[in-house]
């Protein structure tokens, strides 16, 4: 595994690389929901690259920049076992000279849901995946459905600046409770961490309600809001059951929908999502 920091390096690793070349864009703090994207990308490219980097753009000013988890010996570690064969740590300064002044933004998709409670959020993603993309010129790339609004403004942004990258999605890895698996979680305590599991019951509640004929988008929502309500340590920011393409909120599920939801268990904010299935 060859481990690169400055563009150059990079430049030169990936001229070495064979095709097809998999990207996996990565905060670090790695755990079994970002290895499984490696491991997929693995699967099916000669060469898997990997970059970890704590992106400053995209954490609001009273987000958690400072305090998220990082740990690149064992992610260093973890990456070698399982096989990765190039991995990128730029810096701030690398991604980020001074005067830095041209940024990548999606319009409609980048409104809702995240969206609206992190302004600016998206913008930071849709920038440093741009600049991933261009540095390291993958044939695809993996993003974990954990995230399904980032799956949704990387495609849109793929498609409209025309990158000849296949964006590959792969399934939420769950804890056995069904909690999903995220950096974030280190931050609970061992009771907020059992509370965490009610976004997973919320979701399997509003899905099981779906199964047995419930179309209503608000009925659906209820359900989900109740759940969480009935959860003391839990508080939820949103949620959403929405068209799965545009994320705009559905009044009667006639295709599959996206359900959502933002919730805090204590400080810690915690995102989740399930596809009902047309
Ligand atoms: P990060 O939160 O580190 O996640 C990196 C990738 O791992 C994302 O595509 C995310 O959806 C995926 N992932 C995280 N937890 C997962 C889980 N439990 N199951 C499946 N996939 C999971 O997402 C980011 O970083 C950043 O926004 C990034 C795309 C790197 C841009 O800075």
């Amino acid at each position: 595994m060859i481990t690169v920091v400055s563009l150059q390096e990079l430049w030169e690793a990936r001229q070495d690389l064979p095709g097809p070349v998999g990207l996996i864009p990565t905060m670090g703090y790695l755990h079994e929901g970002h290895l499984i994207l490696v491991r997929q990308a693995l699967e099916t490219c000669a060469s898997v690259v990997v970059s970890i980097f704590v992106n400053p753009t995209q954490f609001g000013p009273a987000e958690d920049l400072e305090a998220y988890p990082r740990d690149i010996e064992r992610d260093l570690s973890v990456l070698k076992s399982v096989g990765t064969h190039l991995v990128w740590l730029p810096t701030p300064e690398i991604m980020y000279p001074a005067n830095f002044q041209t940024w990548v933004d999606t319009t409609d998709v980048s409104q809702p849901l995240e969206g609206s409670y992190r302004p600016g959020h998206f913008r930071g993603v849709t920038t440093v995946v741009t600049k991933l993309f261009n540095a390291v010129r993958p044939d695809r790339a993996y993003f974990g459905q954990k995230d399904a609004q980032q799956v949704a403004v990387v495609r849109q942004m793929t498609r409209d600046l025309s990158y000849p990258i296949e964006i590959e999605v792969v399934p939420t890895v769950r804890e056995s409770d069904g909690l999903a698996m995220s950096s974030r979680n280190t931050y609970l305590d061992e009771a907020q961490r059992e509370a965490a599991t009610v976004l997973y019951r919320a979701l399997r509640e509003a899905e099981s309600a779906y199964l047995q004929g419930e179309r209503r988008g608000d009925a659906l929502r209820r359900i989900m809001q109740d759940t969480i309500k009935a959860e003391p340590l839990a508080s939820a920011q949103y949620v959403s059951c929405a068209d799965r393409n545009t994320l705009h909120e559905i009044d009667l599920v006639t295709d599959g929908a996206l359900l959502s939801m933002a919730v805090y268990v204590g400080k810690t904010r915690l995102i989740d999502n399930w596809i009902l299935k047309p």
